[in-house]
């Protein structure tokens, strides 16, 4: 294993690409060496983003020019993207035939030999880059992260599932406008407001839930086949995702037995120590009032890539149960999540770096 490796940021200078930029900061392993955009192509960074950070960017990210996307110039030995669709149904196979690249865009997710990775949940899925490389030909990988939403509530349905088995979920959202990206949905469509409709999300929410709960039998993945129905909504908070969340399960299920599934959840990243790993990837809250966006979007020791519980509390009878989740929308359902990706591939060698 190398030291340092250098990473490019494709999109860097959106709300997903300034949190590369906080996180990687002082990272051990990682350190950012390229850029890239569009139309801000040939700036500086301090030029092109609109920081929306509490604090300055990085002083060494400030004066480094941003790049427009060219894979067969652009030396680094692995990428991260969080281009918007378009931009990633384009570029990530170019960068993705040369190196490690991996992605916070929905673009490629439910390819078949395309990895949907929640280190805690699925790591064992990140095995299809081997059947994904072999007949590609490519040098390098395309792994990708869920959907914001999906990773906050399949963070809490690996647990309960292992443990009562999930047969249907219900799950009624409220999404931080950072979620849309910058500058995303007009202040004055969001402020003093809530909006039933997010483009998509609702589709995105069952269908990734399926394969990222899915069994990796034979170098593929089997879909986990559970009934998932999703309601979200556009909420005037900046950060953090909250979820209330119905299941019903084939075991009888408990509160208490619920409860204690989600605390002792852990997983390879924490076994492994990686830099990004939280120590619980799921904090329990006995507080009626708790998990609350303001409060709780930053707990645990790696702030923002712990997923929140709390109102765990009986469904309509004792093969059901309710409760509610935060989890960051930016961090843990986006950067934090794919460099705490990146981290396992490096840590168990799949990168070949
Ligand atoms: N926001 C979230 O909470 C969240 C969570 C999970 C996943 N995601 C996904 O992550 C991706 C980024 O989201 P975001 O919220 O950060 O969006 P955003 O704020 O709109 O940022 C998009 C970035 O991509 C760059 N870009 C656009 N087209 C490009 C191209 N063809 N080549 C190079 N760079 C290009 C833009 O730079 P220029 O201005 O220079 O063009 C900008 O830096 C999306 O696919 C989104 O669905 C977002």
């Amino acid at each position: 294993m190398r030291n340092e490796l250098r990473l490019g940021i494709l999109g860097a200078t959106g709300m997903v690409g300034q949190q590369y930029i906080k996180l990687l900061a002082d990272h051990p392993w990682f350190k950012v060496s390229r850029i890239v955009g569009k139309k801000s192509a040939g700036m500086s960074f301090k030029d092109a983003a609109e920081w929306v950070g509490e604090y300055d960017p990085p002083a060494s990210i400030m004066d480094m020019k941003v790049d427009g996307a060219n894979p067969e110039s652009q030396g680094a030995d692995l990428f991260v993207s969080c281009l918007p669709t378009d931009g990633a149904k384009e570029l990530e196979p170019l960068y993705a035939r040369l190196y490690p690249t991996f992605s916070d865009a929905s673009a490629y997710r439910m390819e078949d030999d395309v990895p949907l990775i929640i280190p805690e949940v699925n790591a064992e899925q990140g095995r299809l880059i081997e059947r994904q490389k072999r007949s590609r030909n490519w040098m390098g990988f395309l792994v990708t992260g869920p959907n914001c939403t999906s990773i906050g509530l399949n963070m809490t349905l690996k647990p309960l599932d292992d443990e009562f088995k999930i047969r249907k979920v219900i799950v009624s959202t409220m999404q931080a406008v950072s979620g849309a990206g910058y500058p995303g949905v007009p202040s004055l469509s969001i402020i003093d407001n809530v909006i039933p409709y997010i483009k998509d999300e609702e589709d995105k929410v069952a269908i990734e839930s399926n394969k990222i709960l899915g069994k990796f039998v034979g170098g593929r993945v089997e879909p986990a086949g559970l009934a998932v129905s999703a309601m979200c909504h556009r909420v005037a908070t900046i950060d953090g995702h909250m979820e209330s969340v119905y299941i019903e399960t084939e075991k009888p299920v408990s509160v208490n037995d619920a409860s204690q599934a989600l605390r002792d959840f852990t997983g390879l990243p924490q076994s492994l120590k990686l830099p990004t790993a939280p120590e619980k990837p799921i904090i329990v809250r006995e507080e009626p009032d708790r998990p609350q966006v303001r409060k709780d979007k930053n707990a645990g020791t790696v702030p923002g890539m712990s997923t929140v519980v709390g109102r765990i509390r009986p469904g309509l009878d004792n093969h059901s149960l309710k409760y509610t989740l935060l989890s960051h929308n930016t961090i843990r359902g986006a950067a934090g999540n794919t460099i705490l990706t990146a981290e396992l591939f490096y840590k168990q060698g799949w990168m070949n770096l």
